[in-house]
């Protein structure tokens, strides 16, 4: 695999720390030490002003731009994307000692620390500038988003003047100027502006998506002086304080945003009524009360979800980061939110969510928050009307979930990708059945997700097509997970997964026949089902065409895979990468060389449904052929080479995932955070390194031990308690934190765990 750690944070068990600014690695950092809640996400720029390279950027979840693509006459393919769009900077500062703005591109500093607290939420930053006159001053940066209330946030800045007495200008405000940087001009109208004393709002809306955006904040300190300034799109105060040599002067502020999105219950009017409340409370909240309340939400947080692992503390810092930023980037905190695959972090990818959901994220949130999981699904079930259109535009019955989308609508500009790649669908379906197999919620699964169902199972029954002879179903024409073969018949995966969905379905309706005959009678009347359709989709279920060799029990990717032209991927130079940047597109396409885990996802996704020598031998046809071009390859490997007792090799893949961004392996970091590979490195190491497996009746690990770790530990939320599974070179120790009786099974014997710690000896085979 052709990718190379850059270190450059300073490793540390619970801080990312920055030492010494390195200007080359400035919008990697922005990247790194990003804030956010779900409902915001603000990148770790410099809010005093940096003439450097940068990316301010600050995105809210649901609120999106739309642009048109030129039409291409061609039905299906759609003629607009919409993308999150960068909003307003409420952090914006100007730090001026006579006439003299401080700003790290040009001016002179030394002692230069940055360090986010994982514990804690905090991101401080400090250095002391040094005027061109020899004058000294410190400064200190503190920045958080509130994860109590998700509108709020904090911003305090201390200044010392180390060699002198003096007059400081702080200019802060709110600042709608910033550019979407995709496409290069800013994309607010300003509907309001207000300013009072020591506090300040702002208004805007989308130019075409009809969004709002309201952000307001005031300020805690002493001025000798305090001044409004309103220029463009910007609300500011110019606030004069009077330094004492050697004595901090501080700043607070406490910032409140809201915003008017597709799923905001309620009318311009009501929003406008919702952020004059907000102006008219704002100052009931001080700086350190919501700082508190956040500490104590992360120090909870971490009680339910921390990793530890002894002797290795790269990778204990990387997967406190992971974890750190899967609670930032989703919570459930706000109806209809999506996880980009980016997050809340950058413009790349355009904030949209993708089967990544379902597949990588899910898992963590049905083990730590359930109700986040939940509302996720949820947001499939809101959108599920544009997936009905959308199988329309494709001449298909049912719903097609989009490849990727903010709305639910699709947003792929690639056709290829938006109308050939059906794995959205059915990892929704997955999602619905994970779900429900860990909380035996009946009740969400028939009123959230069979409607669902339903209508993902039309659509696979209208895309597929019969076989010549009629012997078999399957999917024409389509793309699998790896991208790298395109407009493939007969895709594994897709056959597999759409064989799923419609089994999964089938089962569903027969449960609810089987238990509330009249409430099957009724569901089936409402969504217009006749027998006869159903029957149909059991019949296509069991004729599905599964490309499979008995003889040597690999799965063939795609019907022709194993007569495609071999490229030996050793052999492509390291320049090369990433090859879409590097080789003609239709040069990807002509030969068996593999992006990201195509049939050995699916080996994941349903893992206690394949031989174990099935697994061996898939992983060991496909691997070689696999360069990992997606970040969310390696942790899928790394998991199944555990279950192979492959220790070094599942290390060596583990490793990748965990300081996927904290050692910029991919050189695009500057873009914003990997948050599926975040989310598979968790996987990696609870499905992974604990075994852990949950896609069967009872919930099952086969701990094993990586040769470097003394020890390691994770929790997870189960059954209205928590598991706290611990490892160490001989045992590993189960135990439920509140005393629930929990069944699992440990190398595949039930184990019972009630009030005591239950100790399992690994087995040798185990051990790395
Ligand atoms: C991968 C897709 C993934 C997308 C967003 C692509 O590079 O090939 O599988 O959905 O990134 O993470």
């Amino acid at each position: 695999m052709a990718k190379i750690a850059d270190k450059y944070y300073i490793s540390d068990p619970w801080n990312i720390i920055e030492q010494d600014f390195n200007p080359e690695y400035s919008q990697v950092s922005e990247s790194i030490f990003s804030l956010g809640n779900e409902f915001m996400g603000v990148r770790g720029y410099f809010e005093e002003g940096y003439t450097g390279k940068s990316l301010i950027g600050n995105y809210f979840n649901g609120i999106y731009e739309a642009s048109p693509i030129p039409p291409s006459g061609y039905k299906g393919i759609i003629d607009k994307t919409e993308f999150i769009v960068n909003a307003v900077d409420w952090l914006y500062l100007r730090i001026e000692v006579d006439g003299e703005c401080v700003d790290l591109n040009q001016s002179h500093f030394k002692d230069f620390y940055r360090s986010l607290n994982l514990q804690t939420g905090m991101l401080n930053r400090s250095y002391t500038w040094i005027l061109k006159d020899g004058r000294e001053l410190r400064l200190e940066f503190e920045r958080f988003v509130s994860m109590k209330n998700a509108h709020m946030a904090g911003q305090k800045i201390s200044m010392t003047p180390l060699n002198f007495s003096g007059e400081i200008m702080v200019t802060a405000g709110l600042d709608f100027t910033q550019i979407h940087h995709m496409v290069g001009k800013n994309l607010w109208n300003i509907t309001r502006t207000n300013d009072g004393d020591r506090w300040l709002s702002i208004q805007a809306d989308t130019l075409t998506t009809n969004q709002s955006l309201y952000s307001s904040c005031y300020f805690e300190g002493n001025p000798e002086k305090e001044v409004g300034i309103l220029e463009e799109k910007k609300v500011l105060k110019q606030l004069t304080f009077k330094l004492e040599e050697q004595k901090a002067t501080i700043l607070k502020r406490v910032v409140c945003n809201l915003s008017k999105n597709d799923n905001y219950e309620g009318d311009s009017d009501t929003f406008n009524v919702q952020c004059m409340e907000a102006e008219r409370s704002l100052f009931q909240y001080t700086y350190e009360q919501i700082k508190e309340e956040t500490t104590a939400w992360w120090e909870e947080s971490w009680k339910g979800s921390d990793i530890a692992i002894d002797g290795d503390e790269l990778n204990q810092q990387g997967i406190r980061y992971c974890i750190f930023q899967m609670h930032q980037t989703y919570h459930g905190a706000q109806k209809g939110s999506v996880i980009g695959a980016k997050g809340l972090t950058g413009e790349a990818y355009s904030g949209n969510t993708f089967w990544d959901t379902e597949t990588y994220c899910l898992p963590f949130y049905i083990f730590h928050n359930l109700e986040a999981a939940k509302q996720l699904l949820q947001f499939r079930y809101l959108t599920l009307h544009e997936a009905k259109l959308r199988a329309k535009a494709l001449d298909c019955k049912g719903a097609f979930y989009p490849i990727a989308t903010i709305s639910g609508r699709e947003c792929c500009s690639l056709w290829q990708h938006a109308s050939l790649q059906l794995q959205a669908s059915t990892a929704v379906a997955y999602g619905i059945w994970h779900y429900a197999m860990i909380t035996k919620d009946d009740d969400f699964v028939l009123e959230t997700g069979l409607p669902i169902l339903i209508e993902v199972s039309r659509m696979l029954a209208t895309r597929g097509d019969w076989s010549e002879d009629q012997s078999s179903f399957g999917y024409y024409g389509v793309m699998g997970p790896d991208e790298f073969q395109m407009m493939v018949n007969n895709n594994c995966y897709t056959n597999y997964m759409g064989k799923f969905t419609l089994e999964y379905t089938l089962d569903v309706l027969d449960k609810l026949k089987q238990k509330k005959k009249t409430a099957y009678q009724e569901f089936l009347k409402s969504h217009d089902i006749e027998d006869e359709e159903i029957q149909k989709w059991s019949i296509i279920a069991k004729e599905m065409f599964i490309p499979y060799k008995e003889e040597n029990k690999i799965f063939e990717q795609h019907e022709g895979y194993f007569k495609l032209p071999n490229i030996d991927i050793d052999k492509i130079p390291v320049e090369d990468f990433p090859l879409y940047h590097h080789w003609s597109y239709d040069r990807i396409y002509r030969n068996n060389m593999i992006k990201q885990p195509d049939v050995l996802m699916m080996m994941l996704l349903l893992n206690s449904s394949f031989t174990i020598e099935q697994v061996r031998n898939n992983y060991e046809y496909y691997e070689p052929r696999c360069i990992h071009e997606s970040s969310l390859s390696p942790s899928v490997h790394s998991i199944l080479a555990v279950q192979l007792k492959k220790h070094e090799e599942a290390y060596k893949f583990f490793e990748f995932a965990t300081r996927m961004d904290l050692d910029n392996y991919n050189r695009n970091t500057c873009e914003g955070l990997h948050i599926t590979s975040i989310a598979a490195a968790w996987m990696n190491i609870v499905y992974g390194f604990g075994g852990m497996r949950s896609d069967c009746d009872q919930l099952s690990f086969s701990p094993s031990i990586p040769k470097k770790w003394g020890g390691y530990s994770f929790r997870i939320h189960y059954q209205n308690d928590i598991l706290q599974v611990s490892v160490d070179k001989e045992k590993a120790y189960f135990q439920s934190m509140h005393g629930t009786e929990l069944n699992i099974l440990v190398y595949g014997q039930v184990v019972v765990i009630k009030d005591q710690k239950i100790e399992v000896e690994i087995l040798q085979e185990w051990r790395g």
